[in-house]
């Protein structure tokens, strides 16, 4: 019998262990690794349905959660200042109206030429500096830590602090280490929001804090979790796509020979990479019949979005990687009231990384075998922490 999370063994294939659950139903009750039992969502249309489901709850604090974060993760997603993504609606979406309007199709639209000057200098330094390199450190981390700081208004001589930490609460197998990082983020942000410099934060203290819409802690927790997932997820997404690219050349070779393909290559890349399965984690709050079963009030759901995205019947074929698949409806980014906030904001990121790169750097590839890679552990955004590249 399988337990959930496994590990993957490919950087872009979901965990080998998942295999069982592509046969039989599309959602079942197993056992989590804390010994919680779960019910286990791999099938699109049931996912889709429980996504959207108001009887389903992302609260953390109600009784029967899976928990199965990383325990630093846990502590902040329970804590009284929870961020927005752990809470439901009605107070979700109060915070959520707060920052929408930073992350719409029109705000990526505006900010795109500057996004492609941090893209075009960042390549400029790693070209400068010579092959061979680390693509995470010279290239995939910085575009999306130098957005995300920008538009929030952190300082970017801070970007080295923000980063190691971030990845220490994400990564770390020591608690008590994960632990101190969340607290040197949180009162990094907490003493950023005192005076802060022009950004979301500063705009976030005036318009909501100081008219007492919003608390300053409930603003320091949210901020932080903006500026993790706002580098974190699409740092991962650049490297893996690129590393997904170069082990599928005449996939890549299409990609270059028309760069009308690149949004759609990027939408194949999210769905064939699912990199972020941690978030999807749910627990019913009423009865929900689905698929001939009942979830009751209480029970834990676990949704398997690595699985879920190669549901056969809605992806041909779906351990093909093909760029011209046109697979916009994936759930990457989750799906419902909870779907990704920054999703036009890593699109626009990952089509500007990767044209740039490919366009730029024909003969860009690995420097070491792919099984010599360190895959992350389960239940983190799954990616590398390191891409040697040459070219
Ligand atoms: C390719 C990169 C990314 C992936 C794969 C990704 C994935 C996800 C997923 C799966 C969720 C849904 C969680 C759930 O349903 O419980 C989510 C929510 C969220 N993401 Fe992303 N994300 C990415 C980039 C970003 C970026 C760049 C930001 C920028 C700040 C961001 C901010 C958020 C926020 C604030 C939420 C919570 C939304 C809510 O609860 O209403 N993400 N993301």
């Amino acid at each position: 019998m399988i337990t959930y999370p496994q590990a993957r063994t490919c950087p872009y294939q979901p965990a080998p262990g998942y295999d069982e659950l592509r046969e039989g139903p599309p959602l079942r009750k197993l056992p989590l690794v804390n010994g919680q039992q779960a019910w286990i969502v791999s099938g699109y249309e049931q996912a889709r349905a429980l996504f959207a489901d108001s009887r389903v709850s992302s609260d953390r604090t109600n009784p029967g959660f899976p928990m199965i974060m990383p325990p630093a993760i846990q502590a902040v997603q329970t804590s009284p200042n929870r961020p927005f993504l752990v809470r439901d609606d009605p107070e979700h979406n109060r915070v959520r109206r707060m920052l929408i309007s930073e992350f719409t199709v029109r705000r990526l639209k505006e900010l795109q030429p500057e996004i492609e000057k941090v893209v075009h200098s960042t390549l400029d330094a790693m070209l400068a500096a010579g092959p061979p390199t680390d693509l995470v450190t010279a290239y995939s981390l910085p575009i999306p830590s130098l957005v995300i700081s920008r538009m929030l208004g952190v300082p970017w001589e801070d970007h080295e602090f923000f980063q190691n930490a971030t990845r220490t609460v994400i990564q770390s197998k020591d608690p008590e280490t994960a632990g101190k990082a969340t607290g040197q983020l949180l009162a990094y942000i907490s003493n950023l929001a005192q005076d802060p410099p022009p950004g979301l934060i500063a705009r976030l203290k005036q318009e909501q804090v100081e008219t007492g819409a919003m608390t300053l802690n409930d603003l320091v927790f949210n901020s932080l979790l903006l500026l993790g997932a706002g580098h974190e997820t699409t740092s991962s997404m650049i490297s893996l796509g690129v590393l997904t690219l170069l082990e599928h050349p005449g996939q890549l070779a299409a990609l270059r020979s028309d760069p009308d393909k690149v949004p759609g290559a990027v939408e194949e890349l999210l769905r064939y990479l699912t990199i972020a399965e941690g978030p999807m984690l749910r627990v019913a709050v009423a009865d929900i019949p689905i698929a001939g079963e009942v979830i009751k009030a209480g029970e834990a759901i676990v949704i398997v979005g690595s699985i879920v995205n190669r549901d056969p019947d809605v992806f041909a074929d779906p351990d093909r990687f093909d760029v011209s698949r046109g697979a916009t409806h994936h759930v990457a980014f989750g799906y419902g009231v909870h779907q990704c906030l920054g999703q036009n904001l890593a699109r626009t990121e990952l089509r500007l990384a990767l044209s740039a790169l490919f366009e730029r750097v024909p003969d860009l590839r690995l420097a070491v075998p792919v099984d010599e890679l360190e895959l992350r552990p389960a239940m983190t955004i799954q990616g590398v922490n390191a891409l040697p590249v040459t070219w």
